[in-house]
């Protein structure tokens, strides 16, 4: 049966689709025959050959870099030129990130830059050994005060190499292709760099600047070729004659790392009791339609088997959220759901901050499942403490030390995206949906405050508004308000890890969650709470 919601968001979906192979296919037919001429493959057919055979390659921020509108007429960005995603080799989560040299030869723009260095993060959070697939002409050149310098720049992927390898975090290069200047390091700041014959060159300098600085003519080979480094120079470890042999070499130096293994008990996986796919006909097409979450989270929990905390407190104010216990893929998960329309309410801000504190009890980690527009406002919430008790949410989410993962199904503004672990309260894994909106308020609340102050300001120039200047103001803030809060937006500036399609959430979380758990939990420790 198609339901109306059904048909809606499989259609959106599509459209998702449209988007990412645009943005994970550029420059076409045209451009896998230009790097088919230099007897390479696409990025991405080397990483599917580089994780053991039949396993997913989880790809991260796939939609980075759409509408960057940067100089020399840049107005997308694929992908942001870089892959990263991950995947297992040899049983073993990796992080992988490889350049995409069909989009700029591989250039680092902000987006590049910003998209490289999360992957990192990640890698670092959860000890995930790095593989990187370097073939990239290095910084943008017509952007270089935008990327190069800073902390945050060019030389934080080095020092993050650095110090993950300082830490124990493998750190693994393939190179297939130019690395030159700052870029060089990628190969030299590597554990182990694996480098291609006639393909991959490293150098600080290439032949046109050292003719130019010393006079020197030299071929790209003999000045940083993979003969001289693992020959002469000894700065690469691996010498291979095509791509193939360079994955198996990299296959075959993480072949003997030790088993990883998730700090929580693992129950036995059992799927879920309802049909997974009935999301599509639970999921209003409305976003600011209510939602039962309950029959949501049996969508995608093992044997969709609920344990609620506190079911009964102030229901119909304090279930807004809903919390309590679910598992994925045989992981315990503990749950801080926005219910209904999701207005966070005095109540359910004090029994989500109670949960997230036991649940850092007890050690298992978090879900937080998005669909908030905010907390309650007006005097009687005010007087009640609202404020205080958001404020408490706020603090439960910062201090929490068991992994998070926060999944964006409808509204997600104002001081809700912070209790409920947006971005800047770094979840291990943020996730959206296309029915997500992450905005500060919807562009209906935006248009009407702004035309207040527009109203205002009119007035006292002796000129006011007519009722169309009003209604043409308030049509294209809400266009821009809302525009700026769609997935697309966000993706495009990496305000998530992935925009996922409502199938792929059970799979998606049960990854995030294993790789989360693949840290140490530390002790709870929560500042002072106000109560
Ligand atoms: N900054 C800006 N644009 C760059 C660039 C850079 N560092 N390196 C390459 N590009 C652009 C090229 O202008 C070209 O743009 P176009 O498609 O609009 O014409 C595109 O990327 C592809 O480059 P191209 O040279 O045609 O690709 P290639 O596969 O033949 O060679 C390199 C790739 C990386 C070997 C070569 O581009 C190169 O040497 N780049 C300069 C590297 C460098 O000195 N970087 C120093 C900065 S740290």
């Amino acid at each position: 049966m198609t339901t109306e919601n059904r048909a809606h968001w499989l259609a959106e979906e599509q459209k998702l689709d449209e988007r990412l192979y645009e943005a994970m296919n550029p420059g076409g037919e045209k451009a896998v025959g230009r790097l088919a001429k230099q007897n390479k493959r696409p990025v991405r057919e080397l990483i599917a050959d580089l994780i053991d055979p039949g396993e997913t390659f989880f790809e991260l921020s796939r939609l980075a870099g759409f509408g960057v509108d940067y100089p020399d007429g840049i107005d997308d960005v694929p992908c942001g030129g870089v892959v990263t995603g991950i995947g297992r080799i040899h049983g073993n989560w990796t992080m992988i990130i490889g350049n995409d040299s069909r989009v700029k030869a591989g250039t680092y723009f902000p987006i590049t830059l910003k998209k490289h260095i999360r992957a990192q993060a990640i890698a670092e959070n959860c000890g995930l050994n790095c593989v990187y697939i370097a073939d990239s002409g290095g910084a943008f050149l017509p952007m270089q005060a935008d990327v190069f310098p800073d902390d945050g720049h060019f030389g934080s992927m080095f020092y993050n190499m650095a110090r993950m390898s300082a830490k124990g975090i493998k750190q693994v290069t393939l190179s297939t292709g130019g690395n030159t200047a700052g870029g060089a390091y990628i190969v030299f700041m590597a554990c182990q760099a694996v480098m291609i014959d006639k393909l991959a060159y490293s150098f600080l300098g290439g032949p046109p600047l050292v003719k130019m600085a010393t006079g020197e003519v030299i071929s790209a080979e003999d000045l940083g070729g993979a003969n001289v480094h693992t020959g002469i120079s000894g700065g690469a470890d691996r010498f291979c004659g095509d791509q193939a042999e360079a994955i198996e070499a990299v296959r075959e130096i993480l072949s003997l790392e030790p088993p990883q293994s998730i700090n929580v008990h693992r129950y036995q996986e059992s799927p879920p009791a309802v049909p997974q796919d009935s999301i599509y006909d639970l999921m209003p097409a409305a976003i600011h339609q209510g939602i039962d979450v309950r029959t949501i989270l049996e969508t995608f929990s093992d044997d969709s088997y609920f344990i609620e905390y506190k079911k009964n407190y102030a229901v119909g104010r304090g279930d807004n959220i809903v919390a309590g216990k679910i598992r994925i893929k045989g992981i315990p998960v503990g749950v801080i759901a926005s219910n209904a329309v999701g207005i966070i309410f005095v109540e359910a801000a004090r029994k989500a901050a109670e949960w997230i504190v036991r649940c850092n009890q007890e050690k298992i980690p978090l879900l937080f499942l998005q669909n908030a527009p905010g907390y309650m406002v007006g005097s009687e919430s005010e007087h009640m403490g609202m404020g205080k008790y958001g404020a408490d949410m706020v603090r439960a989410v910062s201090c929490s030390k068991v992994p998070r993962v926060q999944l964006v199904i409808g509204p997600d503004n104002g001081a809700a995206n912070y209790g409920m672990s947006g971005r800047a309260y770094r979840p291990d894994f943020l996730f959206s949906t296309m029915r997500a909106r992450t905005g500060v308020m919807s562009g209906r609340s935006a248009a009407g405050v702004l035309l207040s102050i527009e109203e205002r300001k009119r007035e006292s120039q002796g000129k006011p508004m007519s009722e169309e200047e009003k209604e043409n103001f308030r049509q294209k803030m809400i266009e821009k308000y809302d525009g700026e809060a769609h997935p697309f937006f966000c993706g495009s500036r990496l305000l998530n890890d992935a925009v996922l399609k409502f199938g792929e959430i059970r799979d998606w979380l049960g990854m995030a969650f294993e790789v989360s758990l693949l840290r140490e939990i530390e002790d709870p420790s929560f500042g002072n709470f106000r109560f």
